[in-house]
């Protein structure tokens, strides 16, 4: 997904900072909730913002070939630790973005990440993006309950009315998560990336926030 979000409030800060004790600002669109160190809870899942501790998780999933399969290129892959730091504190930080990090609600573990990004208060919309990085956790309903918690999250908290979210085709599983969370197909967007030199199509979803 693209570049996403910025938080902070002590309880936001990596208990164990890895780079000299970097710690993160917080988002403005966290609300006070958030700021203070709350969660969205789900059933199984809990979402929080980003972490200096989520640096490692990151760097698995980046050079994952599946997880990345159908990401977006030039696929954002920083290589050192230094680098995905970086990374995270500029998704923290983005004025048009908000990004959790979707962790397993018994083990605590990060185990992807769901965004809303592209936002424009005046028009009340954003863009949805997300990925399960830990493929043990894949086909278990994580992303469809993630995709339900943002959602409410965006009209209660954000005042957004309306959500597009857009895949490459033949993404499957994503489509099947849209539809659960009332979706609706909005078109194919012919030859709209390219990959491995390839021009593909892409499909975009939206939803509207009543
Ligand atoms: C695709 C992805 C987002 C789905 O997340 P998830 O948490 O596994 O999805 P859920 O379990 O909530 O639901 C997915 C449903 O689609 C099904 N599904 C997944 N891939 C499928 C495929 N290729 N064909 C048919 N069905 C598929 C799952 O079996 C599940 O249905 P079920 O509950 O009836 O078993 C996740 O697997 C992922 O991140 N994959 C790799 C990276 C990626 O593609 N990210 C999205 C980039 S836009």
């Amino acid at each position: 997904m693209p570049c996403e979000s910025k938080v902070v409030g002590a309880q936001l800060v990596s208990s164990t900072p890895p780079l000299g004790g970097v710690s993160f600002r917080p988002s403005r669109f966290y609300n006070e909730e958030m700021a203070l160190g709350n969660k969205i809870e789900g059933k199984q899942i809990r979402l929080r913002p980003y972490l200096p501790d989520d640096i490692d998780a990151w760097q698995k999933w980046n050079i994952d070939p599946e997880v990345q399969k159908f990401m977006p290129e030039p696929a954002n892959k920083p290589t050192s630790r230094q680098e995905q730091l970086k990374y995270l504190e500029e998704c923290r930080v983005d004025e048009e973005g908000i990004y959790w990090t979707i962790v397993d609600k018994t083990s605590d573990q990060a185990i992807g990440s769901i965004a809303i990004t592209e936002i424009n208060r005046h028009h009340g919309i954003g863009e949805l993006g997300f990925f399960v990085g830990e493929k043990s956790y894949w086909s278990k309903g994580v992303i469809t309950e993630a995709i339900g918690l943002v959602s409410d999250y965006a009209k209660k908290h954000m005042g957004l009315r309306r959500l597009v979210a857009e895949y490459e085709n033949g993404n499957e599983g994503v489509r099947i998560t849209l539809e659960r969370n009332n979706f609706t197909l909005e078109g194919v967007a012919k030859e709209s990336r390219v990959k491995q030199g390839k021009p593909i199509d892409t499909t975009r979803y939206f939803r509207l926030l009543k």
